[in-house]
C-alpha cells in the first residue's frame, strides 16, 4: 500500500506528530485506525486528487469530509479566496460578504429567513440545541444513535464519525447531568421515537436527514415525516442537521429533496468552500431569540 512503509515521509511526519499533537492528529477520522492504517499527510490537491509528502497520488473521495462539493483548490473558489484574503482576514465587525453569503442561504434552504453564522458546524449545533431548549423551555434533547453533531458535551452521546469507528461509546469528561438531557434513538426506529416522546419533555429532535457518520443510512419511507409529525406533536423543535447533506442532496439540501422542513437547519464545512465557516439557519421568529435583538 502507497504510504505504508515506515521510512515514507508520511511515517516520518506521524512520528514528529505523535509529540506534539494528542495522537498526532487534530481529529480522531484522521488517525485512519478505521482502515488500519497510519495517516497520510496531505502535500497538495487539485480538483478531484490528492498528492501526499511520498508523492503518491489518490482519487479523494473524502473531499475533506464533505466540504469540497467542487474539489480541491477550484480556480474560482481560489481566485475568490485569495482577493478576499489580500483585503484582510478577520475584523471583529461585520462585512458585506457576509449578508451576501446569508442571502444566497436564505433563497435557497427552505425555512432560513434568517441565519446566525458560526465557524464550526459544532457551534451551529449547539446555538441550534440552546435556541430550541430556549423556545420550548425544556431541556431534553432526541438523537440518533451513531449520528454526529460535532463535539459539544451533551451530543457526544452514541456518537459516529471518529468516535463510533474507534469504538469509544461516549466521552469521558462528560458531566452526568448533561448527558442525561440527552436520548439517543436508533435510527429509523419508528416505536421507539415514539416511545422517546411520549417518555420525555422533548425541547428538540436533531437529526442528520441523509446520515453519513454512521455509513450512510438513508431514512425509510415516511421517516421523515414522522420526524417532524412527532416534533409537532410534542411540541419540540425539529433540527435538521444538514452539515453533510447541505447543498448536496439537493441545492436546498434535505429540505428541499424530502419536503420535511426542518425548524432549525444547521450548516457547515461546504458553506465555507473549505474554510471553516458555519449557520443555524431558521424563521425569523426563532431567530431574533439571539443576542443583540433576543
Ligand atoms: C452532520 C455533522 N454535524 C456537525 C458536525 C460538526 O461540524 P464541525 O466539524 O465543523 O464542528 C459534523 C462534522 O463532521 C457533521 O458531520
Amino acid at each position: 500500500m502507497p504510504g505504508s512503509l515506515n521510512d515514507s515521509r508520511s511515517a516520518a511526519l506521524y512520528a514528529r506528530a505523535c509529540d506534539v499533537l494528542a495522537g498526532g492528529v487534530n481529529s480522531p477520522v484522521r488517525a485512519m485506525r478505521a482502515i488500519g492504517r497510519d495517516p497520510l499527510f496531505i502535500e497538495r490537491g487539485a480538483g478531484a486528487e490528492i498528492v501526499d509528502v511520498d508523492g503518491n497520488v489518490y482519487v479523494d473521495y473524502v473531499c475533506s469530509w464533505g466540504a469540497l462539493i467542487a474539489g480541491h483548490a477550484h480556480p474560482e473558489v481560489l481566485a475568490s479566496v485569495v482577493a478576499a484574503a489580500a483585503g484582510g482576514t478577520s475584523f471583529g465587525a461585520p462585512t458585506a460578504r457576509e449578508v451576501e453569503l446569508a442571502e444566497e442561504v436564505a433563497r435557497r434552504v427552505p425555512g432560513a429567513e434568517m441565519l446566525r453564522m458560526t465557524s464550526s458546524g459544532t457551534e451551529a449545533a449547539m446555538t441550534a440545541i440552546r435556541l430550541a431548549r430556549a423556545r420550548t423551555g425544556r431541556e431534553v434533547v432526541i438523537k440518533f444513535a451513531g449520528s454526529y453533531h460535532g463535539h459539544s458535551d451533551g451530543l457526544l452521546a452514541q456518537a459516529g464519525s471518529g468516535l463510533a469507528t474507534q469504538g469509544i461509546p461516549a466521552s469521558p469528561g462528560v458531566p452526568a447531568a448533561t448527558a442525561a438531557a440527552t436520548v439517543v434513538v436508533p435510527w429509523n426506529d419508528a416505536a421507539a421515537l415514539e416511545r422517546a416522546t411520549e417518555q420525555h419533555a422533548v425541547a428538540a429532535i436533531i437529526a442528520e436527514p441523509y446520515p453519513a457518520n454512521m455509513g450512510l443510512i438513508a431514512p425509510r419511507d415516511g421517516y421523515l415525516e414522522l420526524l417532524r409529525a412527532q416534533a409537532d406533536a410534542c411540541g419540540a423543535l425539529l433540527i435538521l442537521d444538514e452539515v453533510i447533506s447541505g447543498f448536496r442532496v439537493a441545492p436546498g439540501g434535505a429540505g428541499e429533496r424530502s419536503g420535511v422542513r426542518g425548524d432549525l437547519v444547521v450548516l457547515g464545512k461546504i458553506l465555507g468552500g473549505g474554510l471553516p465557516a458555519a449557520a443555524v439557519a431558521g424563521s425569523r421568529e426563532l431567530l431574533e431569540m439571539l443576542a443583540p435583538v433576543g
